[in-house]
């Protein structure tokens, strides 16, 4: 068993299918044991965020993620940080497997429905910014 961070994100918030989005979590043996609907502030999501923070796309990214409420939760399960990195898809959807959260759900690179912690050491470094 360990424990995984999940960000439900803006464009899932605002289409109103967080409960879609936990239904394919919990179906795939993953436990939600913490979860909260927060608005970050920019400076909470540039910190998030600053591995990527040289990067061209961070300014929308920074923009995006504080322009609706999202979710954060911990989630727990066997393996849970593959499990839910398999589960969510390839960060571009048009990439992104058959049945995975972007698949189904993302709107593009960057509105991409979901984030999930890519570690172990992640996972509980992301656990501890939120909860
Ligand atoms: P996430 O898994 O939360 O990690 C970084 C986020 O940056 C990513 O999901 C996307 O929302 C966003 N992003 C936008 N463009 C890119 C890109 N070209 N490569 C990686 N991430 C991107």
């Amino acid at each position: 068993m360990n424990k995984t961070f999940s960000i439900i994100k803006p464009d899932a918030t605002k289409r109103n299918i967080t409960g879609s989005i936990n239904k394919l979590i919990e179906d795939n043996g993953l436990r939600i044991i913490a979860q909260k609907r927060i608005h970050l502030d920019t400076a909470k999501a540039e910190k998030f965020y600053e591995v990527h923070k040289d990067r061209p796309f961070y300014r929308d990214l920074i923009n995006y993620m504080i322009s609706e409420p999202v979710v954060v939760q911990v989630l727990e399960g066997d393996n849970a940080v593959n499990k839910y990195r398999d589960l969510i898809g390839s960060t571009d959807p048009n990439k992104a497997k058959e049945g995975s959260i972007r698949k189904l759900y993302a709107l593009n690179t960057t509105q991409n429905s979901v984030h999930a912690s890519d570690s172990l050491e992640n996972a509980k470094r992301e656990i501890e910014f939120f909860f």
